[in-house]
């Protein structure tokens, strides 16, 4: 009888305390004080060898958080009774670097076994990426816990396509209790990182607020039929920098998908656009507090989920 009512109480302390749960920037600092360190430096390494690892490590955070939070589903390898959300329509051919994620995982588990989640893994890789390029630094929220599931139809349904305008992009954003802001300051993660063809072929033989002589050059890389894989980069200018000059190409009408000129096309989204184009130090400083709040969508905490040993399935 004693012991049962001590664990009722203990379980209630808990959840009481799960009220307040919150992410914390010093959650591992005791559990596992060199967590930091071991993410930047595979980090490090992995951009080292290949800059575009950058680009694809900040965007498995982006992808991870638009779909049921962010809590790692996006990691989670299919199975014969198992399906995930890498083969939905945005992700399927085009996410990537997974291993480098396992990679952080296994030096993790190595110094702290079972402690950090790949939920925080994601979002610290995705800050040591921007870091790494030249971008904004923040201090990452820490304590997400990692999901049991995965949603193939929200992520079908909840991350943009290239070809959204601006009021589709507005309600998507919107939807994950992202403004604006958020949006404009966000898309300047295309400052780096490459897109197919098939992203952006409407963008070059269809839209009107393109360059001439960009859309003649990129319909040249991309036929109207055939070479959808063939990569560009979605910063034509320092493809390989996280700076500012996503906004400028804008407003040169040189934003490589029909969502990036969205942004600068005569809309509620222009003067935010306009502010970053002219200042380095106001979009990195949106940039990073915008991070924060897209780290923060439906996160898992206290007792909820679990911390994954292997990040591509469930305990
Ligand atoms: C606003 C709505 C967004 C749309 C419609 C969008 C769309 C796309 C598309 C179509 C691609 C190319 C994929 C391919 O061809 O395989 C792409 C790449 C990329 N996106 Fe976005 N994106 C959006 C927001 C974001 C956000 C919020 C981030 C991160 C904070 C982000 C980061 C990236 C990066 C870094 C790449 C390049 C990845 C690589 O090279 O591996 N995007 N995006
Ligand atoms: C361009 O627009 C036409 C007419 O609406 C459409 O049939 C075609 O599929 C579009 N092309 C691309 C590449 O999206
Ligand atoms: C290329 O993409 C288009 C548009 O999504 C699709 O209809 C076509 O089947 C694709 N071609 C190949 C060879 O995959």
């Amino acid at each position: 009888m004693g012991i049962s009512y001590c664990i009722f109480v203990v379980a209630f302390l808990y959840t009481g305390a799960m009220a307040y749960a919150n992410l914390s920037p010093n959650f591992y600092a005791s559990s596992c004080p060199d967590l930091l360190s071991t993410v930047q430096d595979v980090v490090c390494d992995a951009v080292s060898k290949e800059t575009r690892a950058a680009a694809s490590l900040l965007r498995l955070h982006f992808h991870d958080c638009f779909v049921q939070g962010c809590d790692a589903s996006v990691l989670l390898d299919d199975t014969s009774t198992f399906t995930g959300e890498k083969t939905a329509r945005p992700n399927a051919g085009s996410l990537r670097r997974f291993d480098i994620i396992d990679e952080i995982k296994k030096q993790v588990e190595c110094i702290c076994p079972g402690v950090v989640s790949c939920a925080d893994i994601l979002a610290l890789a995705a800050r040591d990426s921007v870091v790494a390029l030249g971008g904004p630094t923040w201090t990452v929220p820490l304590g997400r816990r990692d999901s049991k599931t995965a949603s193939l139809r929200l992520a079908n349904s909840d991350i943009a396509p290239g070809s959204f305008n601006l009021g589709q992009l507005i309600s998507n954003f919107a939807k994950q209790g992202l403004n604006l802001k958020d949006l404009v300051v966000l898309s300047g993660a295309h400052t780096i990182g490459l897109a197919r063809c098939v992203t952006f072929r409407g963008r070059i033989y269809n839209d009107t607020n393109i360059n001439p002589s960009f859309a003649r050059a990129l319909q040249r890389k991309c036929p109207r039929v055939g070479n959808n894989n063939t990569l560009q980069q979605l910063d034509l200018v320092t493809p390989d920098i996280f700076d500012n000059s996503y906004y400028k190409n804008l407003q040169c009408l040189k934003g490589l998908l029909h969502s990036d000129q969205a942004l600068l096309n005569g809309g509620s989204a222009d003067s935010l656009s306009k502010t970053y184009a002219a200042d380095t130090k106001t979009f990195f400083a949106d940039f990073a507090q915008s991070m924060i709040k897209m780290g923060n969508i439906k996160v898992l905490t206290g007792s909820q989920g679990e911390v994954r040993t292997n990040c591509r399935k469930v305990n």
